[in-house]
């Protein structure tokens, strides 16, 4: 497929609300499915999901993804998600999109599946993973947490042995230690996209938005008043990736290096 033919068509703007859950953004989920379209074709010699497919950590209700499974041929895309409704919803959404064939959905903890035989098969995982920050998971959707620093799960996700992840990173989830951590597991930044956003219901909750202000101003994220940079980047460990862009993608993100 040519790279260039990546007119992915998403849903128009919800006006994030916050919906009883499941996760609702799309203009960052839209930037998630632009990305990892994009990032898939380009990097088709690199990343073999044309012949294994590729795993999705949170599929939430699957508007972003089904319309990247519907938009490149051959790809196929096994999702899970801890959300029950999200679970229902998604699979709602691929039926809609007529993509059942090459995207499924199920209930439960991807950090089970990765250990299950079908996980051992699977060598690429996408995700916009859970990353808001909070002291504890009493926020307002309890699924969305990502620890105290916000990049838990991610952390989780470099350490369980895939090969390439493709990534959602938020400037205020300490991107900095995550890709720190990131070239500890052997993993270069092959590439990425940033796109700067307005915080959305979930991190301007003020429990939050408060942490959020602590955070970076001890020096573990940027945020810019309610303006922060999310980038979904290729993190792979494949030897013929000679480049690593994991300063630029740092400097994209507003931290200085
Ligand atoms: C930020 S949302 C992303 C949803 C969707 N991919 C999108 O971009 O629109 C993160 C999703 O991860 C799910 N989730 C959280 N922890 C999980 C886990 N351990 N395993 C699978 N899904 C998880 C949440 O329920 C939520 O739906």
């Amino acid at each position: 497929m040519d790279p260039r033919d990546t007119a992915v068509l998403l849903p128009s703007s919800s006006g994030n609300h916050v919906v009883d859950g499941f996760f609702d953004c799309a203009e960052e989920s839209a930037h998630y499915a632009f990305s990892v379209q994009l990032l898939l074709t380009q990097y088709a010699t690199v990343v073999p999901w044309q012949t294994e497919g590729v795993a999705e950590l949170g599929s939430g209700d699957a508007q972003a993804i089904a319309r990247v499974v519907r938009a490149v041929p051959g790809l196929t895309v096994h999702g899970t998600d801890i959300s029950p409704t999200s679970v229902a919803r998604a699979r709602q959404t691929i039926a809609g999109l007529g993509v059942d064939d090459r995207y499924t959905v199920e209930l439960g903890d991807f950090f089970s599946w990765a250990e299950s035989p079908a996980g051992g098969r699977t060598s690429t995982v996408i995700a916009n993973p859970p990353y808001i920050p909070a002291p504890d998971a009493d926020i307002l959707m309890p699924e969305l947490w990502g620890g105290w620093y916000g990049n838990d799960l991610v952390l989780r996700l470099l350490k369980a042995g895939f090969e390439h992840l493709l990534v959602a990173l938020p400037s205020y989830s300490d991107p900095a230690a995550t890709l720190a951590a990131a070239g500890e597991q052997g993993y270069r930044v092959a590439n990425f996209l940033a796109m700067g956003l307005e915080f959305g219901a979930y991190s301007r909750e003020p429990k939050v938005a408060d942490h959020i202000a602590r955070l970076t101003a001890d020096g573990h994220g940027w945020a810019g008043g309610d303006s922060y940079v999310v980038a979904v980047a290729l993190l792979t460990r494949a030897t013929e990736v000679r480049r690593d862009r994991s300063t630029e993608l740092l400097r994209a993100l507003q931290l200085t290096v």
